[in-house]
């Protein structure tokens, strides 16, 4: 029996969840979080789905077995489109909330009826992702783009000795693949909406949104994942009844099975959390 008092499990390979965790921190501000980085193995979009599958259940049993969480945001679209439907068969009695590309909130918001999506290799090849994008009305073209390499930059770019060569590498990728996706814009034959598949490219959507202009909407998952998680916590009665802890020290710990210098700085860097939330995970 989970407790209500429990926290909430975040993981991703590396610090791309933390784009979620910023909106779950917004909407829940009654819980504590406990968020698990595996930057110790990311990427995980290039890597064989076999890997994944096994990495995100490690860390998953990880959370559980030690942190005793009553639910798991896999914020992750990779890990959710390789492993989710296991992990909710392994966990039955676990609140799982995955995320997917946004193409549904995108078939609602384009007017040109072009929409861009940019993810990793996995998820692009991935069954559930060809099933999503297969159930939509064909009425709205998806011109997708695996982004081999952004999310590793993204991730180098915290590592202080690593950044500037990493801010150079993030440049350099965006650009080739926002010229590959094609025409941007709001005139008939353009792509007016692009659906950020990867929750490490939030943290480059300032610079998406330069190259592709002001009038192209940007889609990420966080917000709609954070409503997502409070609504099943609400029906399974698993919200917490204590007043809000939204300053209170020890809130969230971050952990990492990589560099821990890494993290501290992503997470001072979009979090404002302070270092002293963030630690090494070993042995997972
Ligand atoms: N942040 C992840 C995603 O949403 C994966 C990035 C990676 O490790 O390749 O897909």
């Amino acid at each position: 029996m989970s407790s209500n008092t429990a926290p909430i499990g975040v993981i991703d390979s590396g610090i791309g969840g933390l784009s979620v965790l910023q909106s779950l921190l917004t909407a829940l501000p009654h819980e504590h979080f406990v968020y698990l980085a595996d930057n110790g193995h990311a990427p995980y979009g290039e890597k064989t789905d076999l890997f994944v599958r096994q990495r995100t259940h490690a860390i998953a049993q990880h959370l559980i077995d030690r942190h005793h969480i009553k639910a798991l945001v896999v914020a992750c679209n990779t890990a959710t489109a390789a492993a989710i439907h296991e992990l909710r068969a392994r966990h039955p009695q676990l609140v799982l909330v995955g995320v997917e590309p946004a193409l549904k909130p995108a078939t609602q918001r384009t007017r040109t009826r072009r929409v861009g999506v940019m993810a990793t290799k996995g998820t692009v090849a991935s069954d559930k992702f060809q099933r999503l994008l297969a159930s939509l009305d064909p009425a709205t073209h998806f011109e997708v783009k695996a982004c081999n390499g952004l999310a590793l930059a993204i991730e180098q770019s915290t590592l202080p000795a690593q950044a500037d060569a990493a801010q150079a590498e993030i440049s350099r990728l965006l650009k080739q693949y926002v010229s590959e996706l094609g025409a941007f814009g709001t005139h008939s034959g353009e792509i007016d909406t692009l659906v950020l598949g990867c929750t490490h490219y939030v943290f480059a959507q300032d610079q998406l949104q330069q190259l592709v202009g002001p009038e192209v909407q940007l889609i990420s998952t966080g917000d709609p994942v954070a409503r997502q998680t409070q609504r099943l916590l609400e029906t399974t009665g698993l919200l917490n009844p204590h007043a809000a802890v939204a300053r209170a020290h020890g809130r969230v710990n971050l952990y990492t099975t990589g560099d821990l210098a890494g993290l501290k700085a992503a997470a001072h860097r979009w979090l404002q959390l302070p270092a002293s939330d963030c630690h090494l995970a070993t042995n997972i």
